[in-house]
């Protein structure tokens, strides 16, 4: 076993570290910045039935603790994706983790069948941020049926395992988590963005263009932290954590958490280098804290949750 390496449904991982959806694009971006295979897996932006352009700019505003975004689902739709994208990821002996979204479950099931014909794909992740045409726009994630239902839907279709993203814009995350997990989901990633508004002083108006956007980076982190916690404790299926890690404590925390792997949004986005950094960072502050390995760490977690009960 190595020190960093994490086996997950459907994912061997070199290590727990991984660039989180929509901050990485489909890898192009930072292609040559540094050697793609070092990640112990890539996220790629969610992916619709067909091409979006997103929202209007501006859709970024910088804050002192995190970013505001209301980029939106942009991208050049499933079909460009499978045949262009995915393909440019190929000599990379990364597992490549596709995003799928869409407004309806059908859209779900319809993405999910074309991302599995890629031979590139090795786990979906289920963005359920997205909000539910047929049932008046609220999204599929604040709702447990919903989302056991479209779970179930993609499940019946998916040839590689599935990951449940939740969005923290709910009032019971755990109920959410249960839900996917009863859908039969292999894993869940948390957390999405927060529904969130910045106001400018001189226009008397939000300052993006979609008004309300997502928020995330380090301000999110010690929810990202409790919600990880609640839900590892309700459910027995692997999280990969999200939400304002930028260092190797960040990584080290989430995954005493109750994280199994660790996906790096905000800091990404910043910085290209982040990932290679906290992959370098990590087995230091491994040795410094006596933590002889990633997988001996997540079971000492484990057995720790099991004795609590
Ligand atoms: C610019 C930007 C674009 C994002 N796009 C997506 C997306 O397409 N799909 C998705 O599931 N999450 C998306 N997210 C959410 C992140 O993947 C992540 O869940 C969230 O930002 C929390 O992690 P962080 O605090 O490390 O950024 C996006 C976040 C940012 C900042």
């Amino acid at each position: 076993m190595n020190q960093l390496s994490v086996n997950l449904p459907g994912l061997h991982l070199k290590n727990p570290i991984m660039p989180s959806s929509g901050t990485f694009g489909f890898g192009e971006r930072h292609m040559g910045k540094f050697d793609y295979n070092i990640l112990g897996a890539i996220i790629i932006k969610s992916t619709t039935s067909q091409a979006r352009t997103g929202n209007p700019e501006p859709t970024y505003h910088q804050l002192d603790t995190g970013i505001l975004n209301a980029i939106g689902l942009k991208n050049p739709g499933v079909d460009v994706i499978v045949n262009e994208k995915l393909p440019a990821l190929k000599d990379f002996d990364t597992p490549v983790i596709a995003s799928v979204a869409g407004n309806t479950t059908a859209e779900f099931v319809e993405v999910t069948k074309k991302l599995c014909q890629s031979p590139y794909v090795k786990a979906l992740e289920l963005n359920v941020s997205c909000p539910n045409v047929a049932e008046g726009g609220l999204t599929f994630g604040s709702n447990p049926e919903s989302v056991r239902s479209m779970t179930e839907a993609v499940k019946k279709v998916a040839t590689v395992p599935v990951y449940v993203k939740l969005t923290p814009n709910v009032t019971d995350i755990v109920a959410i988590a249960q839900a996917a997990e009863q859908g039969g989901a292999d894993g869940i990633s948390m957390i999405n963005t927060f529904s969130s508004m910045a106001i400018d002083l001189e226009t008397r108006k939000p300052i993006l263009s979609n008004k309300t956007g997502g928020l995330s980076g380090p301000g999110i982190k010690p929810i990202a932290i409790r919600m990880i916690y609640q839900v590892s404790r309700a459910v027995s299926i692997p999280i990969i954590g999200m939400g304002g890690v930028s260092t190797v404590d960040d990584v080290l925390e989430m995954i005493i958490a109750g994280a199994s792997a660790v996906a790096i949004g905000t800091a990404q986005y910043n910085n290209p280098l982040v990932c290679k950094e906290l992959i370098e960072g990590l087995p230091i502050r491994m040795k410094e804290l006596g933590i002889e390995s990633i997988e001996g760490l997540i079971k000492e977690v484990k057995e720790g949750r099991l004795n609590e009960n």
